[in-house]
Protein backbone atom coordinates (compact mmCIF):
# COMPACT_ATOMS: atom_id res chain seq x y z
CA UNK A 1 0.00 0.00 0.00
CA UNK A 2 1.45 3.28 -1.04
CA UNK A 3 0.51 6.34 0.72
CA UNK A 4 1.19 10.04 -0.08
CA UNK A 5 3.75 11.76 1.87
CA UNK A 6 3.67 15.30 3.01
CA UNK A 7 6.63 17.73 3.95
CA UNK A 8 5.01 20.22 6.00
CA UNK A 9 6.87 23.62 6.82
CA UNK A 10 6.98 24.56 10.35
CA UNK A 11 10.00 26.07 10.67
CA UNK A 12 9.27 29.81 12.23
CA UNK A 13 8.17 27.62 15.48
CA UNK A 14 11.90 26.38 15.73
CA UNK A 15 12.60 29.69 17.49
CA UNK A 16 10.74 28.49 20.17
CA UNK A 17 8.49 29.85 23.03
CA UNK A 18 10.36 32.52 24.14
CA UNK A 19 9.70 33.34 27.51
CA UNK A 20 6.28 31.42 27.13
CA UNK A 21 5.54 28.49 28.93
CA UNK A 22 4.72 25.51 25.98
CA UNK A 23 0.48 25.87 27.14
CA UNK A 24 0.75 29.48 26.67
CA UNK A 25 2.64 29.49 23.27
CA UNK A 26 0.22 26.37 22.29
CA UNK A 27 -2.57 28.55 23.22
CA UNK A 28 -1.42 31.46 21.81
CA UNK A 29 -0.09 30.16 18.03
CA UNK A 30 -3.64 27.51 18.43
CA UNK A 31 -6.15 30.97 18.84
CA UNK A 32 -4.37 32.70 15.78
CA UNK A 33 -4.83 29.45 13.70
CA UNK A 34 -1.39 29.97 12.05
CA UNK A 35 -0.54 27.27 9.44
CA UNK A 36 2.06 26.21 11.47
CA UNK A 37 -0.47 24.85 14.12
CA UNK A 38 -2.42 23.61 12.09
CA UNK A 39 0.07 21.17 10.97
CA UNK A 40 0.87 20.55 14.37
CA UNK A 41 -2.59 19.83 15.42
CA UNK A 42 -2.89 17.88 12.26
CA UNK A 43 0.18 15.61 13.39
CA UNK A 44 -0.95 15.49 17.22
CA UNK A 45 -3.90 14.08 15.81
CA UNK A 46 -2.30 11.60 13.31
CA UNK A 47 -0.06 10.44 16.32
CA UNK A 48 -2.88 9.65 18.73
CA UNK A 49 -5.28 8.05 16.28
CA UNK A 50 -3.37 6.39 13.16
CA UNK A 51 -0.75 3.29 13.17
CA UNK A 52 1.47 5.46 10.79
CA UNK A 53 3.92 7.64 12.25
CA UNK A 54 5.01 11.22 11.66
CA UNK A 55 8.60 12.26 10.83
CA UNK A 56 9.61 15.03 13.31
CA UNK A 57 12.54 17.30 13.47
CA UNK A 58 14.65 17.28 16.96
CA UNK A 59 18.14 19.53 17.94
CA UNK A 60 19.93 15.57 17.25
CA UNK A 61 18.22 14.02 14.01
CA UNK A 62 14.94 13.96 13.00
CA UNK A 63 12.16 11.07 14.62
CA UNK A 64 9.99 8.94 13.07
CA UNK A 65 6.98 9.26 15.99
CA UNK A 66 4.56 6.99 17.53
CA UNK A 67 2.41 6.86 20.64
CA UNK A 68 4.77 4.78 22.69
CA UNK A 69 0.99 3.95 24.99
CA UNK A 70 -0.16 1.82 22.16
CA UNK A 71 1.09 -1.40 20.72
CA UNK A 72 -0.09 -0.96 17.62
CA UNK A 73 1.25 2.64 16.86
CA UNK A 74 4.91 1.55 17.55
CA UNK A 75 4.77 -1.25 15.82
CA UNK A 76 3.99 1.05 12.67
CA UNK A 77 7.77 2.57 13.30
CA UNK A 78 9.35 -0.83 12.65
CA UNK A 79 6.72 -1.06 9.35
CA UNK A 80 7.75 2.06 8.10
CA UNK A 81 11.61 1.70 8.83
CA UNK A 82 11.84 -1.70 7.96
CA UNK A 83 13.46 -2.34 10.74
CA UNK A 84 14.36 -5.99 13.30
CA UNK A 85 11.95 -5.10 15.84
CA UNK A 86 14.73 -6.59 19.00
CA UNK A 87 15.88 -3.47 19.67
CA UNK A 88 14.45 -0.66 22.25
CA UNK A 89 12.99 2.63 21.01
CA UNK A 90 13.53 5.89 23.07
CA UNK A 91 10.72 7.33 24.82
CA UNK A 92 10.68 11.30 24.09
CA UNK A 93 8.61 13.54 26.96
CA UNK A 94 8.15 17.42 27.13
CA UNK A 95 8.42 17.71 30.21
CA UNK A 96 9.18 16.36 34.04
CA UNK A 97 5.46 16.19 34.38
CA UNK A 98 4.94 13.45 31.96
CA UNK A 99 8.34 11.73 33.58
CA UNK A 100 6.52 11.16 36.20
CA UNK A 101 3.56 9.32 35.11
CA UNK A 102 5.89 7.09 33.36
CA UNK A 103 7.22 6.31 36.52
CA UNK A 104 4.40 6.03 38.19
CA UNK A 105 1.80 5.30 36.00
CA UNK A 106 -1.18 5.23 38.79
CA UNK A 107 -0.50 9.26 39.73
CA UNK A 108 -2.13 9.76 36.24
CA UNK A 109 -5.27 11.24 37.26
CA UNK A 110 -3.95 13.40 40.08
CA UNK A 111 -3.73 17.11 39.68
CA UNK A 112 -1.48 18.87 38.15
CA UNK A 113 1.97 17.96 39.72
CA UNK A 114 4.79 20.99 40.20
CA UNK A 115 7.92 20.86 37.82
CA UNK A 116 10.00 18.89 40.61
CA UNK A 117 11.96 16.05 39.65
CA UNK A 118 9.73 12.65 39.80
CA UNK A 119 9.92 11.06 43.43
CA UNK A 120 10.66 7.58 42.16
CA UNK A 121 13.69 9.07 40.12
CA UNK A 122 17.17 7.28 40.81
CA UNK A 123 19.19 10.27 42.40
CA UNK A 124 22.42 9.43 40.45
CA UNK A 125 20.04 11.43 37.33
CA UNK A 126 19.78 14.37 38.62
CA UNK A 127 22.91 16.17 38.35
CA UNK A 128 22.37 15.05 34.81
CA UNK A 129 19.18 16.42 34.28
CA UNK A 130 19.66 19.57 36.15
CA UNK A 131 22.48 19.90 33.46
CA UNK A 132 21.35 18.32 29.83
CA UNK A 133 17.42 18.64 29.68
CA UNK A 134 16.57 19.38 27.75
CA UNK A 135 19.02 18.10 25.60
CA UNK A 136 20.36 15.48 23.43
CA UNK A 137 20.62 12.78 26.48
CA UNK A 138 18.90 9.65 27.46
CA UNK A 139 18.77 7.97 30.72
CA UNK A 140 17.93 4.69 31.55
CA UNK A 141 15.15 4.23 33.72
CA UNK A 142 13.22 0.90 35.67
CA UNK A 143 10.29 0.27 34.05
CA UNK A 144 7.77 0.00 36.67
CA UNK A 145 5.21 -2.55 37.34
CA UNK A 146 1.42 -1.12 35.05
CA UNK A 147 3.68 0.98 32.88
CA UNK A 148 1.92 2.83 30.21
CA UNK A 149 4.54 2.14 27.82
CA UNK A 150 3.95 -0.68 25.22
CA UNK A 151 6.15 -3.63 25.29
CA UNK A 152 7.11 -2.84 21.39
CA UNK A 153 9.22 0.17 22.73
CA UNK A 154 11.32 -1.01 25.67
CA UNK A 155 11.73 -4.38 23.81
CA UNK A 156 10.11 -5.86 26.60
CA UNK A 157 13.01 -5.08 28.70
CA UNK A 158 12.71 -3.98 32.51
CA UNK A 159 14.43 -0.31 31.83
CA UNK A 160 13.27 2.20 29.19
CA UNK A 161 15.18 4.84 28.09
CA UNK A 162 14.20 8.54 28.03
CA UNK A 163 14.65 12.03 26.74
CA UNK A 164 13.73 15.23 26.95
CA UNK A 165 14.49 16.90 23.27
CA UNK A 166 15.70 21.02 23.49
CA UNK A 167 13.87 21.47 20.10
CA UNK A 168 10.95 23.42 20.69
CA UNK A 169 8.82 22.29 18.35
CA UNK A 170 9.70 18.35 19.14
CA UNK A 171 8.58 19.28 22.47
CA UNK A 172 5.58 20.93 20.99
CA UNK A 173 4.31 18.32 19.36
CA UNK A 174 4.12 16.28 22.35
CA UNK A 175 2.94 18.50 24.45
CA UNK A 176 -0.32 18.66 21.81
CA UNK A 177 -0.29 14.83 21.55
CA UNK A 178 -0.53 14.52 25.07
CA UNK A 179 1.56 11.13 24.67
CA UNK A 180 5.15 10.18 25.26
CA UNK A 181 6.46 9.84 21.37
CA UNK A 182 8.77 7.05 21.14
CA UNK A 183 10.79 7.84 18.03
CA UNK A 184 13.85 6.17 16.70
CA UNK A 185 15.73 8.03 14.45
CA UNK A 186 13.39 8.97 10.50
CA UNK A 187 15.67 6.77 7.90
CA UNK A 188 15.19 3.91 6.34
CA UNK A 189 16.99 1.22 8.43
CA UNK A 190 21.46 1.01 7.38
CA UNK A 191 20.71 4.03 5.62
CA UNK A 192 22.73 7.62 7.66
CA UNK A 193 20.19 9.20 10.01
CA UNK A 194 18.26 12.36 8.75
CA UNK A 195 19.47 15.78 9.30
CA UNK A 196 17.11 17.40 6.93
CA UNK A 197 13.16 16.28 5.89
CA UNK A 198 14.46 15.94 2.83
CA UNK A 199 16.80 12.88 4.06
CA UNK A 200 13.21 11.58 5.85
CA UNK A 201 11.73 12.06 2.63
CA UNK A 202 13.86 10.22 0.50
CA UNK A 203 13.92 7.28 2.64
CA UNK A 204 10.30 7.17 4.04
CA UNK A 205 7.99 8.96 0.93
CA UNK A 206 5.16 6.79 0.18
CA UNK A 207 5.59 4.70 3.48
CA UNK A 208 4.46 7.89 5.77
CA UNK A 209 1.89 10.66 5.64
CA UNK A 210 3.48 13.44 7.32
CA UNK A 211 7.13 15.01 7.82
CA UNK A 212 6.97 18.26 10.17
CA UNK A 213 10.35 20.45 8.34
CA UNK A 214 11.75 22.68 10.84
CA UNK A 215 14.72 22.76 9.46
CA UNK A 216 18.57 21.13 9.72
CA UNK A 217 19.21 19.31 13.04
CA UNK A 218 21.62 21.40 15.13
CA UNK A 219 23.52 18.84 16.43
CA UNK A 220 23.52 15.90 13.89
CA UNK A 221 24.32 12.74 15.88
CA UNK A 222 21.94 11.04 17.75
CA UNK A 223 21.58 11.43 21.76
CA UNK A 224 24.31 9.97 24.30
CA UNK A 225 22.67 7.24 25.87
CA UNK A 226 23.48 6.43 30.00
CA UNK A 227 22.82 3.74 32.28
CA UNK A 228 22.99 4.70 36.03
CA UNK A 229 21.34 1.85 37.02
CA UNK A 230 24.80 -0.12 37.25
CA UNK A 231 28.00 0.68 39.32
CA UNK A 232 29.73 2.10 38.06
CA UNK A 233 27.13 4.11 35.80
CA UNK A 234 28.15 3.67 31.94
CA UNK A 235 27.82 5.11 28.80
CA UNK A 236 25.84 2.97 26.61
CA UNK A 237 25.94 5.18 22.86
CA UNK A 238 28.73 8.46 22.86
CA UNK A 239 25.91 11.32 21.15
CA UNK A 240 25.40 14.70 21.44
CA UNK A 241 26.89 15.24 24.93
CA UNK A 242 30.48 14.85 25.21
CA UNK A 243 31.52 12.50 27.71
CA UNK A 244 33.68 14.73 29.40
CA UNK A 245 30.96 16.85 30.42
CA UNK A 246 29.13 13.34 31.74
CA UNK A 247 32.58 13.15 34.33
CA UNK A 248 31.72 16.18 35.70
CA UNK A 249 28.25 15.58 37.23
CA UNK A 250 28.51 14.02 40.91
CA UNK A 251 28.33 10.26 40.77
CA UNK A 252 29.60 10.25 36.68
CA UNK A 253 33.19 10.83 37.48
CA UNK A 254 34.24 7.39 36.45
CA UNK A 255 31.65 6.12 33.86
CA UNK A 256 32.54 3.54 31.86
CA UNK A 257 32.51 3.23 28.23
CA UNK A 258 29.80 0.80 27.74
CA UNK A 259 30.38 0.14 23.76
CA UNK A 260 32.54 -1.12 21.90
CA UNK A 261 34.26 0.39 18.44
CA UNK A 262 36.59 -2.05 16.77
CA UNK A 263 39.90 -0.50 15.12
CA UNK A 264 41.41 -2.79 12.87
CA UNK A 265 44.97 -2.89 11.39
CA UNK A 266 45.33 -3.00 8.03
CA UNK A 267 45.82 -6.65 7.50
CA UNK A 268 41.92 -7.14 8.76
CA UNK A 269 40.33 -5.02 6.16
CA UNK A 270 37.83 -4.67 4.42
CA UNK A 271 35.38 -6.04 6.54
CA UNK A 272 35.25 -6.36 10.07
CA UNK A 273 32.93 -9.87 10.15
CA UNK A 274 30.06 -10.61 12.90
CA UNK A 275 28.61 -7.02 12.43
CA UNK A 276 24.46 -8.13 13.40
CA UNK A 277 23.16 -5.05 11.49
CA UNK A 278 24.64 -2.62 8.80
CA UNK A 279 24.14 0.85 10.43
CA UNK A 280 24.75 4.38 8.95
CA UNK A 281 25.98 2.54 5.70
CA UNK A 282 25.69 4.88 2.63
CA UNK A 283 25.36 2.49 -0.38
CA UNK A 284 29.36 3.33 -1.38
CA UNK A 285 32.01 1.12 0.38
CA UNK A 286 33.06 3.55 3.07
CA UNK A 287 36.40 3.30 3.83
CA UNK A 288 37.57 4.86 7.17
CA UNK A 289 41.15 5.96 8.43
CA UNK A 290 42.09 6.38 12.32
CA UNK A 291 43.25 9.63 12.63
CA UNK A 292 47.00 9.05 13.21
CA UNK A 293 47.36 7.64 9.72
CA UNK A 294 50.00 9.06 7.59
CA UNK A 295 48.59 11.18 4.56
CA UNK A 296 51.50 9.78 2.93
CA UNK A 297 49.88 5.86 4.06
CA UNK A 298 46.48 6.98 3.24
CA UNK A 299 47.64 8.38 -0.28
CA UNK A 300 49.74 4.89 -0.70
CA UNK A 301 46.51 3.27 0.35
CA UNK A 302 43.79 4.54 -1.80
CA UNK A 303 45.94 4.63 -5.01
CA UNK A 304 46.83 0.80 -4.37
CA UNK A 305 43.12 0.59 -3.53
CA UNK A 306 42.29 1.90 -7.12
CA UNK A 307 44.92 0.31 -8.99
CA UNK A 308 42.17 -3.23 -7.66
CA UNK A 309 40.16 -3.48 -10.84
CA UNK A 310 38.19 -5.91 -9.05
CA UNK A 311 37.20 -3.28 -6.84
CA UNK A 312 36.40 -1.24 -9.85
CA UNK A 313 35.62 1.90 -8.01
CA UNK A 314 35.65 5.05 -10.76
CA UNK A 315 34.03 8.21 -8.96
CA UNK A 316 35.18 8.18 -5.50
CA UNK A 317 34.07 10.31 -2.52
CA UNK A 318 36.59 12.17 0.21
CA UNK A 319 35.23 13.40 3.51
CA UNK A 320 38.41 15.39 4.97
CA UNK A 321 38.23 16.66 8.54
CA UNK A 322 41.81 18.12 9.45
CA UNK A 323 45.03 17.06 7.89
CA UNK A 324 44.08 15.43 4.54
CA UNK A 325 45.15 17.71 1.53
CA UNK A 326 42.23 18.15 -1.54
CA UNK A 327 42.15 15.26 -3.52
CA UNK A 328 44.32 13.69 -1.42
CA UNK A 329 47.41 14.79 -2.71
CA UNK A 330 46.92 12.32 -6.21
CA UNK A 331 45.12 15.48 -8.05
CA UNK A 332 47.72 17.76 -10.07
CA UNK A 333 48.08 21.26 -9.08
CA UNK A 334 47.50 22.10 -12.81
CA UNK A 335 43.80 20.33 -12.28
CA UNK A 336 43.01 22.03 -9.06
CA UNK A 337 43.62 25.14 -10.81
CA UNK A 338 41.97 24.34 -13.99
CA UNK A 339 39.73 21.55 -14.13
CA UNK A 340 38.77 21.26 -10.14
CA UNK A 341 34.45 22.32 -10.25
CA UNK A 342 32.07 22.73 -7.76
CA UNK A 343 29.24 20.13 -7.86
CA UNK A 344 25.73 20.94 -7.71
CA UNK A 345 24.23 18.70 -4.37
CA UNK A 346 22.33 18.81 -1.43
CA UNK A 347 24.98 20.27 0.74
CA UNK A 348 27.47 22.97 -0.58
CA UNK A 349 30.95 23.10 -1.39
CA UNK A 350 31.61 19.60 -3.04
CA UNK A 351 34.21 20.21 -5.82
CA UNK A 352 35.06 17.50 -8.64
CA UNK A 353 38.56 16.88 -9.63
CA UNK A 354 39.96 14.33 -11.74
CA UNK A 355 42.50 12.30 -10.04
CA UNK A 356 45.68 10.19 -11.41
CA UNK A 357 46.34 6.58 -10.48
CA UNK A 358 49.53 5.03 -11.55
CA UNK A 359 48.82 1.62 -13.31
CA UNK A 360 50.91 -0.64 -15.52
CA UNK A 361 49.67 -1.21 -19.06
CA UNK A 362 51.28 -3.57 -20.89
CA UNK A 363 53.87 -3.68 -18.49
CA UNK A 364 54.55 0.29 -19.28
CA UNK A 365 53.97 2.83 -16.90
CA UNK A 366 50.74 4.57 -17.24
CA UNK A 367 47.62 6.32 -15.22
CA UNK A 368 44.34 5.66 -15.12
CA UNK A 369 42.02 9.13 -14.08
CA UNK A 370 39.09 8.73 -11.74
CA UNK A 371 36.91 11.55 -10.64
CA UNK A 372 37.14 12.57 -6.97
CA UNK A 373 34.28 14.56 -5.18
CA UNK A 374 36.09 16.29 -2.06
CA UNK A 375 34.39 17.21 0.41
CA UNK A 376 36.06 19.52 3.56
CA UNK A 377 33.69 18.67 6.76
CA UNK A 378 35.28 20.88 9.08
CA UNK A 379 38.05 20.62 11.85
CA UNK A 380 36.20 20.58 14.91
CA UNK A 381 33.59 18.25 16.87
CA UNK A 382 30.70 20.44 16.04
CA UNK A 383 30.62 21.07 12.64
CA UNK A 384 31.95 18.06 11.66
CA UNK A 385 29.01 15.83 13.83
CA UNK A 386 26.55 18.63 12.42
CA UNK A 387 27.53 17.48 8.47
CA UNK A 388 28.39 14.13 8.85
CA UNK A 389 25.35 12.24 7.89
CA UNK A 390 24.16 14.92 5.37
CA UNK A 391 27.67 14.37 3.57
CA UNK A 392 27.45 10.64 3.45
CA UNK A 393 24.24 11.30 1.93
CA UNK A 394 25.36 13.78 -0.35
CA UNK A 395 27.77 11.82 -2.01
CA UNK A 396 25.73 8.88 -2.06
CA UNK A 397 23.42 10.86 -4.54
CA UNK A 398 26.44 11.69 -6.64
CA UNK A 399 26.84 7.82 -7.23
CA UNK A 400 30.71 7.35 -6.20
CA UNK A 401 31.63 4.00 -5.53
CA UNK A 402 33.67 4.27 -2.46
CA UNK A 403 34.32 6.67 0.25
CA UNK A 404 37.27 7.80 2.33
CA UNK A 405 36.86 9.15 5.41
CA UNK A 406 39.54 11.17 7.30
CA UNK A 407 38.82 9.96 11.13
CA UNK A 408 39.28 12.56 13.89
CA UNK A 409 40.72 11.36 17.29
CA UNK A 410 38.31 10.64 19.83
CA UNK A 411 40.41 10.51 23.10
CA UNK A 412 39.20 14.31 23.45
CA UNK A 413 35.92 12.76 25.46
CA UNK A 414 33.76 14.98 23.50
CA UNK A 415 31.12 14.98 20.05
CA UNK A 416 34.32 13.21 18.53
CA UNK A 417 33.22 9.97 19.91
CA UNK A 418 29.91 9.94 18.51
CA UNK A 419 31.27 10.61 15.23
CA UNK A 420 34.36 7.82 15.22
CA UNK A 421 31.15 5.66 16.71
CA UNK A 422 29.08 6.46 13.27
CA UNK A 423 31.39 6.12 11.07
CA UNK A 424 32.75 3.23 11.80
CA UNK A 425 29.45 1.71 11.92
CA UNK A 426 29.10 3.09 8.53
CA UNK A 427 32.95 1.58 7.62
CA UNK A 428 33.12 -1.67 9.31
CA UNK A 429 36.04 -1.03 10.12
CA UNK A 430 38.88 1.17 10.46
CA UNK A 431 42.34 1.44 8.95
CA UNK A 432 45.39 2.91 10.60
CA UNK A 433 48.16 2.98 7.95
O1 LIG B 1 18.84 11.47 19.33
C1 LIG B 1 18.15 10.47 19.50
O2 LIG B 1 18.21 9.78 20.52
C2 LIG B 1 17.17 10.09 18.37
C3 LIG B 1 16.19 11.24 18.20
C4 LIG B 1 15.10 10.93 17.21
O3 LIG B 1 15.67 11.61 19.45
N1 LIG B 1 16.51 8.87 18.69
C5 LIG B 1 17.12 7.66 18.65
O4 LIG B 1 16.29 6.62 19.04
O5 LIG B 1 18.28 7.49 18.31
P1 LIG B 1 16.54 5.10 18.88
O6 LIG B 1 15.23 4.52 19.25
O7 LIG B 1 17.08 4.76 17.54
O8 LIG B 1 17.60 4.74 19.95
C6 LIG B 1 17.57 3.43 20.42
C7 LIG B 1 18.79 3.15 21.22
C8 LIG B 1 19.01 1.66 21.34
O9 LIG B 1 19.73 1.15 20.24
C9 LIG B 1 19.77 1.59 22.63
O10 LIG B 1 21.09 1.96 22.36
C10 LIG B 1 19.16 2.68 23.46
O11 LIG B 1 18.61 3.60 22.57
N2 LIG B 1 18.11 2.19 24.38
C11 LIG B 1 16.79 2.45 24.35
N3 LIG B 1 16.17 1.85 25.35
C12 LIG B 1 17.10 1.16 26.05
C13 LIG B 1 17.08 0.32 27.22
N4 LIG B 1 15.97 0.05 27.87
N5 LIG B 1 18.25 -0.19 27.64
C14 LIG B 1 19.40 0.09 26.99
N6 LIG B 1 19.48 0.87 25.88
C15 LIG B 1 18.35 1.39 25.44
MG1 LIG C 1 18.87 5.16 14.32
Amino acid sequence: MSIQTRVVPVQRLSQGPGDLSLAEWWEKERSQKTPESQAIEEAAKLLRSSDIPVAFPTETVYGLGADATRSSSVQGIYRAKQRPSDNPLIVHVDSLDMLERLLNPTSQGSPKSTRMLPMALPSIYKPLIDRFWPGALTIILPNPSGSILAPEVTSNLTTFGVRMPSSPLARLLIHVTDRPLAAPSANASTKPSPTTAQHVYHDLKDRIEMILDGGASGVGVESTVVDGLCDPPAILRPGGVGIDEIRKCAGWENVALGYKDGTLDVKDVPRAPGMKYRHYSPKARVVLFDSTSNPVGVMKHVQKDLKDTAIGAHKIGIIRTRNWQLGLGLASEDDIANTMTPVSSAIENIVSVPIQIPVLENGKPSSRTKIAYDYHLGSDAVSIAHGLFAALRALDELNVDVIYVEGVSDCEGDLAAAVMNRLRKAAGAEMRV
